[in-house]
């Protein structure tokens, strides 16, 4: 198992890493943790105690040596200590993990290993990409613009087509770190500088009107697909969006299994998360963010965002929504290891 990373969500790895920890049926499995700090270091070490969940268990299991040696050197050992596994579980979120480099490595490797590949992780990882390739297929997707390298400003075609507020993100990031609503055009140049100091690709989107419903995919070991049930996402109104606090502190947010939604339209999220899983590439699990917006009297789920390793702590929506419909926590990653790329 990989977790930790060399990104803003280190952290959130960690106990996405521990909740698997806790949930994988060790009578079946031996688990290896390999943590990858935020400096880029492999580090191979044993679990030596059952994990209670703590977030901070796991990087206690493995602490960093005072002197690791170069990242080449604990990259060469982490691969030794692959090469024995019969599969691998990269717990990472964000670059450098989630992005298809990590997913390269271990192709090189030749280990088997959960989720998506090289090409799906990566276009997945970066919201512009992903969001050209969909609406390349008549996908629904925020409108939005990109900031790319030195440029700073929006121009003014742009601004009156998004409107306001925009949401203001680091392409290729997770977790809402580095985030911003922008509710007036002064802010703009300090959410694109908070942007940037995680991803010199920034991206300006027009904030979506709607129900916020995520709903995830999974690869069965007989290689058909399933998709889950909606989970809506219900933000305590005083709190405002989905942001870091909102994902991970608990008594913000509420997370359902919504009963007022139209059977058509679940049909219609289900049809479309499966298009967003095939037309993505995707293998082994995928989460898919939208929204639900009206126009012109009609709901258009339209796509927020995909999340290749999504989020599995305790809070996450997926161990969430597999549960509703009696999938646990162990089964599901049964279904992860079973299905694993060769
Ligand atoms: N990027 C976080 C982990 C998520 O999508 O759940
Ligand atoms: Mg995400």
């Amino acid at each position: 198992m990989l977790f930790g990373g060399r990104n803003t969500e280190h952290e959130v790895s960690c106990k996405s890493a521990a909740s698997v920890v806790q949930h994988l049926d060790r009578s079946r499995y031996e688990v290896v943790p390999i943590r990858i700090t935020k400096a880029g270091h492999w580090l191979v070490g044993p679990v030596t105690e059952e994990s209670d969940g703590d977030p901070g268990t796991l990087v206690a299991l493995t602490p960093e040596p005072a002197v690791p040696g170069s990242v080449a050197e604990t990259l060469a050992r982490a691969l030794d200590a692959m090469r024995d596994a019969d599969v691998v579980l990269p717990i990472l979120h964000g670059p450098y993990g989630e992005d298809g480099t990590v997913q390269s490595v271990l192709e090189l490797a030749g280990v088997p290993y959960m989720g998506s590949g090289v090409l799906a992780s990566a276009v997945s990882m970066d919201k512009d990409f992903t969001k050209r390739v969909l609406a390349s297929r008549g996908v629904p997707v925020a409108p939005g613009a990109v900031l790319d390298g030195a440029d700073d400003e929006l121009s003014a075609q742009d601004r009156e087509r998004l409107g306001l507020p925009v949401f203001v993100k680091p392409s290729r990031g997770g977790s809402s770190v580095g985030v911003t609503r922008v509710d007036d055009w002064a802010q703009l140049p300090a959410a694109v500088a908070l942007a940037r100091q995680s991803d010199t690709k920034v991206l300006v989107e027009a904030a979506v009107t709607g129900r916020e419903i995520d709903m995830g995919v999974l690869e069965l070991p007989d290689g058909t697909l399933r998709t889950s049930p909606p989970l809506e996402i219900k933000v305590g109104e005083e709190h405002g969006w989905f942001d870091y606090e909102a994902k991970y502190e608990a008594g913000i947010t509420e997370f359902v299994v919504p009963e007022d939604l139209d059977p058509s339209l679940t049909e219609r999220l289900s049809a479309v998360a499966l298009e967003v899983f095939r037309e993505l590439g995707c293998s082994g699990l995928l989460r898919v963010d939208f929204f639900l917006p009206e126009v012109d009297g009609e709901v258009v789920p339209t796509i927020n965002e995909v999340n290749t390793i999504p989020g599995l702590t305790s809070m996450s929506q997926v161990p969430r929504m597999w549960s509703a419909v009696g999938i646990g926590y162990p089964e599901l990653l049964d279904i992860f290891v079973e299905t694993a790329r060769a």
